[in-house]
């Protein structure tokens, strides 16, 4: 395999929005809403914080029973968040951290 240019994010934070028909799913909890939240807050900060930091919706991570959740890499941290400010606190955290 050819070696590529592509330069890895310091960390890269999934945020899960999936809807299910008639399960339970994250989307249920406002996680749309939250993420846009939490995409405005890291926006604000300087770019040297957020430099490195992909912040990304994703479809289900496999966590549904404890939706809406979160996960960042590479420290594999997960939350399961009650509200927006709680996410935006735990994407706040990681552009704050030296990964
Ligand atoms: S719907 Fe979010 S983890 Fe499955």
């Amino acid at each position: 395999m050819p070696e590529t240019a592509i330069k890895p994010f310091r960390s890269h934070i999934f945020v899960c929005v999936n809807q299910r028909d008639g399960k339970p799913a994250c989307e249920d909890h406002g996680a749309k809403a939250a993420l846009a939240r939490a995409k405005e807050a890291m926006k604000a900060l300087p770019f040297a914080k957020r430099d490195g930091v992909r912040l990304s919706q994703s479809g289900c991570l496999g966590q549904c029973e404890h939706g809406p959740v979160a996960v960042v890499y590479p420290s594999g941290k997960w939350i399961s968040y009650a509200s927006a400010d709680e996410l935006t606190r735990f994407v706040l955290e990681a552009c704050e951290a030296e990964e």
